[in-house]
């Protein structure tokens, strides 16, 4: 399949958005061309228009499975157990098994187990914005829209505005989301309670909307604090796209537990993150919910040299040009520097493995590694350049195509 042929067919769907065999030829074309994740993203809309036919679901779940898209996993499973695919439901059961297990290293229950726990005490957040490197603009958003209608409420209370409702940062992975939301709650001085979609599903029915409940209850518990709900897609998994019941009471519950704030939620501050922001389900983003909603983009170059240094900053080395470096890292992700940062150090340990000696880590160190390392944000860019351009959502995604029109970016994602 050429790159023509498969730009033809996505032309071809655009015109005729509702030719379900259509856009199953071009998902999979895209899969014979390799182009996995833009494949996995027809499917998500296939489901919604029930064009997977029956006999895929398994292969179309497995290949959701391989690449970390749980939200889509599961929808299929839903499909599979609504037209009574009795053995792919059971196969589709055992990856979305296999895949929130793997997700967690030691599971954290929140069920009603931990119920004694609750009013346990939770410690205060110690990171700051000072381990944040750059991303000066998003801190001085943050401050605005989060920590002064907290630490001002009375100001709000005067002019009638409310200063409750959630905050949803999205962006592509490793910018610095958790980063940011862990920050946040150290710079209003509050605990910070972090929800991860693996303490809350659970393959059982039913549990995943207790635990759900349990870890609000638990941050209620310890207000004033924040609670952070990290893969808010996953979680809030648009439910127009799918009519699975099951990821529909979890949506529900979520709702319940966010129009509580401001009543009985006084004093929680909860904050989410997402890289899929397009499966979030709408009714998620309306007033009193998450109301605010922050982009936060790859780190530009003055901010790349900043999380450097953050990075470096205990590491014996050399004079380093980190302005230099960063020039050289186009596009990079906070988590992709790190990697850098951890790659060099890695050859630094064997040279003085090799040496006996304690060499300080170098420029040529660093410069070595970087060659091995490659940014990671670009598919996500690209992705949400679609959305913006074919999916009509360009009103959603205002800070995005601002930031994609910029002429350093367009040059790198031509
Ligand atoms: N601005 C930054 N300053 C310092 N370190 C950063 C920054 N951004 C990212 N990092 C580093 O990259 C790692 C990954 O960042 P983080 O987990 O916050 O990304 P994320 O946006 O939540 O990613 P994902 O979407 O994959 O959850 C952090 O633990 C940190 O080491
Ligand atoms: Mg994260």
């Amino acid at each position: 399949m050429t790159d023509d042929r498969i730009s033809a067919l996505r032309k071809a769907v655009e015109t005729n958005p509702d030719d379900v065999l259509l856009r199953l030829v071009l998902a999979e074309s895209l899969v014979t061309a390799g182009e996995t994740e833009a494949a996995l993203d027809q499917y998500v809309v296939l489901l919604d228009q029930q064009g997977v036919p029956d006999d895929q679901l398994v292969t179309v779940g497995e290949l959701a499975a391989a690449n970390g898209r749980l939200a889509l996993l599961r929808s299929c499973l839903e499909t599979a157990r609504q037209v009574g695919v009795v053995e792919g439901t059971g196969r589709l059961q055992q990856l979305v098994d296999e895949m929130i297990s793997s997700r967690s290293g030691v599971k954290v229950k929140l069920g009603p187990e931990a119920a004694e726990d609750l009013a346990g005490d939770v410690s205060k957040e110690l990171t700051t914005f000072d381990q944040v490197g750059g991303m000066e603009e998003i801190k001085r958003v943050i401050h605005r829209m989060v920590i002064l209608p907290l630490s001002r409420p009375e100001l709000y209370e005067k002019y009638g505005r409310r200063s409750g409702g959630g905050v949803m940062l999205y962006g592509p992975p490793g910018c610095g989301k958790t980063l940011l939301a862990r920050a946040t709650a150290g710079e209003c001085g509050l605990p910070f309670v972090n929800v991860r979609i693996e303490d809350v599903m659970d393959p059982y029915l039913g549990v995943s909307e207790r635990n759900l409940h349990a870890a609000f209850e638990r941050a209620r518990a310890n207000a004033p604090c924040v609670l952070f709900l990290d893969e808010l897609d996953a979680l809030a998994f648009a439910r127009h796209k799918h009519g699975g019941s099951e990821s529909r009471r979890l949506v529900d519950v979520l709702l319940q537990e966010l129009d509580a704030i401001g009543s009985d939620n006084d004093g929680l501050l909860v904050l989410a993150a997402t890289n899929a922001p397009w499966d979030v389900d709408e009714a998620m983003l309306r007033p009193g919910r998450f109301d605010r909603v922050i982009f936060v983009p790859p780190p530009d170059e003055p901010a790349r040299a900043d999380i450097l240094k953050v990075l470096l900053k205990d590491v014996p080395a050399d004079e380093l040009d980190l302005s230099a470096l960063a020039k050289e890292a186009p596009m990079f992700s906070g988590a992709d520097l790190r990697a850098l940062v951890e790659r060099s150090v890695d050859r630094v340990i064997d040279e003085a493995l090799a040496t006996g000696g304690e060499p300080p880590l170098s420029m040529r160190h660093l410069t070595e590694a970087l060659a091995t390392v490659k940014p990671s944000t670009l598919d996500w860019l690209h992705r949400v350049r679609s959305y913006i351009e074919f999916a009509n959502q360009a009103e959603r995604y205002d800070d995005v195509a601002a930031y994609l029109r910029s002429k350093d970016v367009r040059r790198r994602l031509s």
